[in-house]
């Protein structure tokens, strides 16, 4: 379905409720080191509960390697609180990756700055960000429900 990348996760539970999203959109996780946990993290599996072995997890040295194993028509959105093009108006497609960052520190600037065009944001007020697994769940199922999936 969709493809779910998280750069440089820190914190086990986040990415388990993350991988709980992926198996319920049947979309890929895409984890991209170094990760702030080991791959057998309890706190991980409990998070993602019984389901963590079922989730389609693939690993990554970094984005780069990802992405030349992709098609040259792959598409990314880079989800940010530094941009102001709201995630609602995005067509999304099956197959879109979408790319989310570390919970301390968010995406590197370079790979924002890069990408500015693919760049979107979840509008909201009075926080400086959304914890990352309510992020992904956010735009995962909005997604989702543009392929009425
Ligand atoms: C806890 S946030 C990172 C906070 C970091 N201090 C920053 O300023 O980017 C972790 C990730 O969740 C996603 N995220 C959180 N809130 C968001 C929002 N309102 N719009 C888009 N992405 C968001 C982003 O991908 C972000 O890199």
């Amino acid at each position: 379905m969709f493809n779910v990348v998280l750069i440089e996760p820190e914190i086990p539970p986040n990415t388990g409720n993350v991988g709980r999203l992926c198996l319920a959109t049947q979309s890929t996780l895409h984890l991209v080191k170094p990760l702030g946990f080991s791959m057998d993290d309890r706190q991980l599996k409990r998070a993602g509960l019984d389901y963590w072995d079922e989730v389609n997890v693939r690993l990554w040295n970094s984005f780069n390697d990802l992405q030349r194993t992709q098609s040259r028509k792959t598409r990314y959105f880079f989800l940010t609180t530094k941009t102001k093009r709201a995630y609602y108006d995005a067509t999304f497609r099956q197959d879109d990756f979408l790319v989310f960052g570390r919970e301390t520190k968010g995406l590197p600037e370079n790979l924002l700055a890069a990408n500015i065009d693919n760049c979107i944001t979840i509008p909201m007020h009075g926080t400086r960000s959304l914890n990352l697994a309510t992020a992904v769940a956010i735009v995962l199922f909005e997604a989702a429900r543009q392929q009425r999936c």
